[in-house]
């Protein structure tokens, strides 16, 4: 019985985790049909633009797909590793959230200063930087900031790749610093946010990769890095 319960345990937080990664790219493909709604009743589609929106489609649901399979690995102790590129998995990450910078008008700086190739899970990776900008817009959504900037920065020192992302939203509540990677905590009301993602990001770069996630704010904002090692 002890058994089925921790089985039961494990299914519903691959469950939770994977709704929670799914919004970002869900929210994505919702846009792209209702771009495409608009622009065919203003008839101004031709074939390029819908082809356009199917290949953005497909992209979505491929990373949908891959979250599952990521995310029902997770806990597996003898998944298969591979060699990646940071700048490869910070790029797909970017990719999943592009078009909703482009429309919020989030300036993305993007800074490859010392790239490293990484034994992981780049899957994993990717989704840790993806809930990272998505923490980012929405704050800076939410406190209507101005200039509202994101920028990634991928450097390296030794055997480690050190990435930064860093907003401009006036930073994370003192108080709260302690507790953002914990399980359920969340500032957002409930139908915005459930506090997942930060702990799933931790546990993604402590327990399954060894390295470092840590946060601290500078004079603009919050500033994430995420530290693993080669
Ligand atoms: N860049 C940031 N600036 C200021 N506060 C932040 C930033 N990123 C995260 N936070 C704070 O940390 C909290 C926890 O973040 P986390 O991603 O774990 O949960 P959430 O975004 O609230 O909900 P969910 O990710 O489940 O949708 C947020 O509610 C927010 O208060
Ligand atoms: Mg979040």
């Amino acid at each position: 019985a002890i058994l089925q319960q921790s089985k039961l345990a494990r299914m519903g937080s691959m469950i939770s985790m994977i709704a929670h990664q799914w919004r970002q790219p869900l929210s994505e493909l919702s846009g792209v049909l209702m771009e495409l709604e608009l622009a065919t009743k203003f008839k101004k589609v031709n074939e390029q633009h819908i082809l356009n929106s199917i290949e953005r489609s497909n992209e979505m649901i491929e990373f949908m797909s891959n979250t599952i399979d990521d995310f029902r690995n997770f806990y597996k102790p003898d998944k298969k590793k591979e060699n990646f590129l940071i700048s490869d998995a910070c790029t797909k990450a970017l990719h999943i959230v592009d078009a909703t910078l482009h429309n919020l008008s989030i300036d993305l700086v993007f800074n490859i200063k010392q790239d490293k190739l990484i034994f992981g899970y780049p899957n994993e990776y990717s989704q840790v930087v993806l809930n990272i900008i998505s923490n980012a817009t929405d704050i800076l959504v939410e406190r209507k900031i101005e200039k509202p900037k994101i920028e990634i920065t991928i450097t390296a020192k030794g055997l480690q790749s050190i990435v930064t992302i860093k907003d401009n939203a006036n930073g994370i509540d003192e108080k709260n610093i302690e507790s953002i990677f914990d399980p359920y905590y969340s500032t957002k009301d409930s139908s915005k946010g459930t506090g997942l993602g930060l702990y799933i990001s931790k546990l993604i770069i402590e327990r399954n990769m060894g390295g470092e996630l840590s946060v601290e704010n500078d004079a603009d904002g919050a500033v994430f890095k995420i530290i693993v090692i080669g």
